[in-house]
C-alpha cells in the first residue's frame, strides 16, 4: 500500500487508521454477513451506526438539546439555497463577504429573495449567474486578504439571519473565535449562520453563538455525499410554506434525517472520523496539532526571504487553507510537478486564483507537514537565484 501526503482541499486525506478499519469492515461489518451500506437504513445496523454519529458530534462539538443534528445530502451548495428557504421569512438577510464560498452563498439567496452585503464598503452587486450555473458576484477580483472591521460592518438589525463563512478555503481566511464572539454580540438577535465546510471539527467551537451552522463532509467529516446541518430548535419554526419537505429542516428534523434513504456509507464513515477524532483527544487535541502545523508551514513562508508569499493578514490566516505563491507562475507549475514527484498530493491552488494551496485537515499528520517544508527548502535552494 502506497499513502502519499494528501494536501487536497476536498474530497481530501482521511486518517489511515480510518482507511483500514473501513477497508477490514467492508464485507462483513461486524459479523451480520454484509457491508453496512448493503442494508436498510431502518434495520438495527445502521440505526446503531447513526445514532452514534450523532451522539459522538454532539459531544465532541458540545451541542446542546435545543439544537437538532441533521444529516442531510446535496452538499454545502445546497445549504446556499436551503438556509434562506428555510430562515429567511420573506425578509432580507445579511451577508458577511470574505471570500468566495461566502460570495457564493450570497449569490445564491439573492437569487431567491433578499441578501444584503454586510461590508464596510460599497455592497457587491449581484451579477446573475455564473459559469457553474451557481450565482455569482460582480469583483471575482477581490483580493480577500482581511477580515472586515466589525465596527464598521453595516448590519441590518431586522435581519432574518447574518451568514458568513468560517473558513474561506480558496482564499485561506478564517474568523477565529473571538472576532465571532464580537459580531454575534453586534448581531444582537440576528441569528448567526455559518458555512463550516472547511474547518469544522479542527478546534472547538461555540455551537452557541449560532443559529446554524453546516458542512459539506468531504473534508474534515468524512466522504463527499454528506452534509451536516445543526440548527436551534426554534429557528426550525420558520420555514417558507410551501417548500418541499426534502427540503424542510423542520420536516427532517422530525424524521431523524430519514425522510428518504440517507447516504448511509457517508454516515457510517462519519462515524468512524468522530471515534477517531476522540482518541485523538477531542477537539482541544486536534487544535494544538493544527495549530503547530499551520505555524510551521507560515513560518517556513514566511521566512523565505519573499521566494514564497501568502498575503493574507495572519490576524485571519486560516490553519486549514494555506495558500501560497512563487515568483512566477512557470514556476508554480515547476513546483506541482515536482511535488507530485516527491510524494505529494493535491497542492495546485483553486483554478480561480493559481498559485499554491497546502490543505491541512485534520488527517494531515505533522510529520507531512514538516515532509512539505523540506521538500520546499528543497526546491527554493535549487530555483532562487
Ligand atoms: C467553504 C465551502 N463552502 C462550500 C463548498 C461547496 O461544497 P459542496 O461541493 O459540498 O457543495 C466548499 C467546497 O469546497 C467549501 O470549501
Amino acid at each position: 500500500m502506497r499513502r502519499v501526503w494528501n494536501m487536497s482541499a476536498g474530497p481530501a486525506a482521511l486518517p489511515t487508521e480510518v482507511v483500514l478499519e473501513i477497508q477490514r469492515e467492508f464485507p462483513d461489518w461486524r459479523g451480520i454477513g454484509a457491508g453496512i451500506m448493503e442494508v436498510s437504513h431502518r434495520g438495527k445496523a445502521f440505526s446503531g451506526v447513526i445514532e452514534a454519529a450523532r451522539a459522538d458530534l454532539r459531544e465532541l462539538l458540545d451541542i446542546p438539546e435545543s439544537y437538532a443534528v441533521l444529516f442531510l445530502q446535496g452538499g454545502a451548495s445546497l445549504q446556499f439555497a436551503q438556509v434562506p428557504m428555510n430562515l429567511a421569512e420573506g425578509k432580507s438577510a445579511d451577508y458577511l463577504i470574505t471570500g468566495a464560498w461566502s460570495q457564493k452563498a450570497y449569490g445564491e439567496a439573492a437569487r431567491l429573495g433578499k441578501a444584503r452585503v454586510a461590508r464596510a464598503d460599497e455592497p457587491t452587486p449581484f451579477s446573475g449567474t455564473g459559469k457553474s450555473g451557481l450565482a455569482r458576484v460582480a469583483r471575482a477580483d477581490e483580493p480577500f486578504t482581511r477580515l472586515p472591521g466589525i465596527d464598521a460592518l453595516q448590519l441590518d438589525p431586522e435581519a432574518a439571519y447574518l451568514h458568513l463563512c468560517g473558513n474561506e478555503t480558496i482564499h485561506g481566511v478564517e474568523i477565529d473565535e473571538t472576532y465571532i464572539a464580537r459580531l454575534a454580540d453586534r448581531a444582537a438577535s440576528v441569528p448567526l449562520v455559518s458555512d463550516m465546510s472547511s474547518h469544522i471539527l479542527s478546534r472547538p467551537m461555540d455551537v452557541r453563538r449560532y443559529g446554524l451552522l453546516y458542512a459539506g463532509a468531504q473534508k474534515n467529516i468524512g466522504i463527499a455525499g454528506l452534509t451536516i446541518v445543526i440548527v436551534r430548535a426554534d429557528l426550525l419554526e420558520r420555514a417558507a410554506p410551501g417548500i418541499p419537505a426534502i427540503l424542510d429542516y423542520r420536516a427532517q428534523a422530525a424524521n431523524d434525517s430519514m425522510l428518504n434513504t440517507p447516504p448511509t456509507f457517508a454516515i457510517y464513515v462519519a462515524g468512524l472520523v468522530f471515534k477517531w477524532l476522540k482518541r485523538q483527544g477531542g477537539l482541544d487535541g486536534v487544535e494544538k496539532t493544527n495549530r503547530a502545523k499551520a505555524d510551521r508551514l507560515y513560518a517556513a513562508i514566511d521566512e523565505s526571504d519573499g521566494f514564497y508569499t501568502n498575503h493574507v493578514d495572519p490576524a485571519c490566516r486560516s490553519r486549514m487553507n494555506v495558500p501560497f505563491n512563487l515568483p512566477t507562475p512557470e514556476l508554480e507549475g515547476e513546483f506541482v510537478r515536482a511535488s507530485e514527484a516527491a510524494g505529494f498530493m493535491g497542492l495546485k491552488g483553486h483554478k480561480s486564483v493559481g498559485g499554491i494551496r497546502a490543505s491541512l485537515y485534520n488527517a494531515v499528520p505533522e510529520e507531512g507537514v514538516e515532509a512539505l517544508i523540506a521538500f520546499m527548502t528543497d526546491f527554493r535552494q535549487e530555483h532562487a537565484n
